[in-house]
């Protein structure tokens, strides 16, 4: 008589041998990015608000925070610079150029230094452009004007990529043929491509001091970060991105958006990363400090969840956390 197995797909998950024999995605320290802050005029660095392991830095504590990274194998970094000054225009990346090129004269090609490309942080308003006469739009090309500025900047004083997280129409494009004319084709852009308009942002604004003001008709983001109803939206900036010639394309926040970054990933054959965001970090500590789950293996469960989705590059403010065996 033909027997019939009281178990088959079970037998690969009872125990541990099988359990990792069998997986399809796997994790490894390699992949993952760690965001990091430096602040002009700090006198002492502090952490961030509802955050594990994630400080708003001096330069000078940010080159021990890098060089302990890089001994526990950290070895990709995205860098986010906190000016002391607001303006309106004529921003000054200055202090930013700065930090690159210290950080490059110490570690070299160590390390990896992506850096974000915004206005946000130095912005009056907090909007991530440059806003009109009435305040009530922000400007296109008279911010992708300024995102080039910087970008190139930022090239020049070593930053290995440049990643522009504003959202304007055609910056990437625009900033690949600036820094393509002077010197900087070697320099990389991760796009951020599909960035949603969430409420997952507020640790990362109380540290990048980047909260939008509450002007009358420009209160928030939604007119230029994409609609979460609106995955097509996110498919074509992730084609125009990547016609553009960005070389990272990616999804943000995370597990929010993990159909979006799956959708994406196979319809958009590419390098893809996803930024696990601090609302999403600060919700898993959150978990973690007052007992209701156990932090390092929801951790791990998210970033499963972004391999799995079809992400290759995974930003997370747990990077240095030493999770990955
Ligand atoms: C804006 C920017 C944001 C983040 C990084 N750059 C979002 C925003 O303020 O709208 C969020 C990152 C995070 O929450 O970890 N240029
Ligand atoms: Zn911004």
């Amino acid at each position: 008589m033909a027997s019939v197995a009281a178990i088959n797909l079970r037998r690969r998950r009872l125990n541990r041998h099988l359990r990792e024999l069998s997986r399809e995605v796997r994790l490894a320290t390699e992949q993952l990015v760690q965001p990091v802050f430096v602040v002009d005029g700090l006198r002492a660095r502090e952490p961030v608000n509802g955050l594990n392991s994630v400080w708003r830095d001096t330069p000078e504590t940010l080159l021990k925070q890098i060089e302990a990274d890089l001994e526990s194998g950290i070895t990709k970094f995205l860098l986010f610079c906190v000016p002391s000054e607001k303006h309106e225009r004529d921003f000054n990346h200055d202090f930013a150029a700065t930090q690159i090129q210290a950080i490059k004269a110490r570690f070299g090609s160590d390390l990896w230094l992506a850096v974000d490309v915004c206005l946000c942080s130095h912005t009056t308003h907090g909007h991530c452009g440059v806003l009109n006469d009435t305040q009530d739009y922000v400007r296109n090309d008279a911010t992708v004007e300024q995102l080039v500025i910087a970008a190139n900047q930022f090239s020049a004083a070593g930053a290995d990529c440049v990643a522009p997280s504003d959202m304007m129409d055609g910056r990437v494009a625009a900033i690949r043929s600036a820094l393509d004319s002077h010197g900087g084709e070697r320099t990389a852009i991760m796009s951020y491509a599909a960035k949603f308009h969430s409420s997952y942002y507020g640790p990362f604004r109380d540290a990048a001091n980047s909260a939008p003001a509450d002007l009358e008709a420009l209160g928030d983001r939604s007119s230029y970060q994409l609609d979460p109803a609106r995955p097509a939206d996110a498919l074509a900036c992730a084609k125009r991105d990547a016609d553009e010639g960005a070389d990272i394309l990616m999804v943000k926040p995370g597990q929010p958006y993990l159909d979006v970054l799956a959708n994406l990933s196979r319809e958009v054959p590419h390098t893809w990363a996803v930024y696990q965001v601090s609302g999403e970090q600060a919700a898993i500590d959150v978990l973690d400090e007052q007992g209701l789950a156990d932090g390092k293996r929801a951790q791990l469960e998210a970033w499963t969840g972004f391999a799995r989705a079809g992400a290759q590059v995974i930003i997370s403010y747990a990077a240095r956390r030493r999770l990955l065996a």
